[in-house]
């Protein structure tokens, strides 16, 4: 299911709701947000625009509301088991994504642009939230996943990496000797571990076209040719990519542990300072429109 076509217009849709949100506002808006903060006060919207006007006070609560919609169910999803029948994970995470983007932005308009005070600090920890969230987005897109949306672990590619074996068997009944060999190579390691990422994706590329052109040598030196050795390289070479696989998947589930690090705290930094921001205003009598 990556990506089905409805489940594309739909991302979409998301997509467009933020985009228009953050455009519209910031039009209307912008005679107002542009003026130094003394001039605001003459202008024909301050009342409205305000942090604690009828608007302004207006984005901050439904901004925050749904941040915390956007927290509290995909929290809720992944980690209570009732829950874990529910559509997919992925699709919450996507909800999450939506309704914490959409929040952050109504509380950005909230400020009216105005960080001052100890709720800057709740402010600058959404911003540091939002920020690691699309860095942990990436990250997790890269850790292969089943159709479901669960990672994949490692049992689950290495069981598809011994069904590739088995084929090579059967498919092509090769000697013992000549899937000795084979095996020998594929093991095969680089000697030396460059430190810098870039040299070593170089050094690993070349290291797996040398594998694949010691096992083409292998192949030839038994008479193996024509289709069946296309078909044996294919399979190769599928292997190759599956080592690739298992390896980025290690090096991701590292770096996601990480993440969890920065983006959780900061949260969780956020929605205190709110809490504290709220409880302060409305004992100083900010009333919105009830
Ligand atoms: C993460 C959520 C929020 C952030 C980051 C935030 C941030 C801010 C900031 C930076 C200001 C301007 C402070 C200043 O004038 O120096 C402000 C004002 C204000 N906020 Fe929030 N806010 C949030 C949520 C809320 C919520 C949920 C409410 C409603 C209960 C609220 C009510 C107010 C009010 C009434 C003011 C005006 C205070 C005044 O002018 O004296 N805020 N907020
Ligand atoms: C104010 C905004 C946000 C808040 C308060 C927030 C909060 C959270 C929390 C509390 C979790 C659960 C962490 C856990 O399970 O340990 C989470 C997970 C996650 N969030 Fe956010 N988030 C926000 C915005 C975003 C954004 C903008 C993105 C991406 C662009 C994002 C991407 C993610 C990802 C990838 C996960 C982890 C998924 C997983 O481990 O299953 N978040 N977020």
């Amino acid at each position: 299911m990556k990506g089905s076509n409805t489940h594309r217009i739909y991302l979409g849709i998301l997509s467009l709701i933020v985009i228009f949100t953050t455009g519209y506002l910031a039009y209307v808006g912008y005679s107002y947000y542009s003026l130094s903060l003394e001039d605001r006060f003459y202008h024909p919207d301050y009342q409205a625009l305000k942090s604690s006007g009828v608007l302004g006070h207006g984005f901050g609560i439904i901004g925050s509301l749904l941040i915390l919609i956007g927290v509290a169910m995909y929290m809720l999803r992944k980690r209570i088991r009732k829950f874990s029948r529910i559509g997919v994970l992925k699709h919450w995470l996507e909800f999450h994504i939506f309704l914490c983007i959409l929040g952050p932005v109504l509380v950005l308009y909230h400020t009216a642009f105005k960080f001052g005070g100890l709720v800057a600090v709740s402010f600058w920890s959404m911003v540091a939230v939002v920020l690691s969230g699309v860095i942990g987005r990436y990250i997790y897109l890269q850790i292969p996943r089943t159709i479901e949306g669960q990672e994949m672990n490692l049992n689950e590619i290495n069981q598809i990496k011994d069904e590739l074996n088995q084929k090579l068997i059967v498919l092509y009944n090769l000697d013992d000797s000549v899937l000795d060999a084979i095996t020998q190579a594929m093991k095969k390691r680089p000697t030396r571990l460059e430190n810098n990422i870039l040299k070593r994706s170089i050094a690993k590329y070349s290291f797996e076209r040398q594998t694949v052109r010691e096992i083409k040598s292998i192949l030839k030196q038994q008479n193996i040719s024509g289709k069946n050795f296309k078909h044996v390289i294919g399979l190769i070479k599928d292997e190759i990519s599956l080592n690739r696989k298992i390896d980025r998947l290690i090096t991701m589930q590292n770096l996601f542990k990480y993440w969890h690090v920065a983006h959780l705290p900061f949260a969780i930094l956020m929605l205190i300072i709110m809490i504290i921001h709220v409880v302060v205003t409305v004992t100083f009598g900010a009333r919105w429109i009830f």
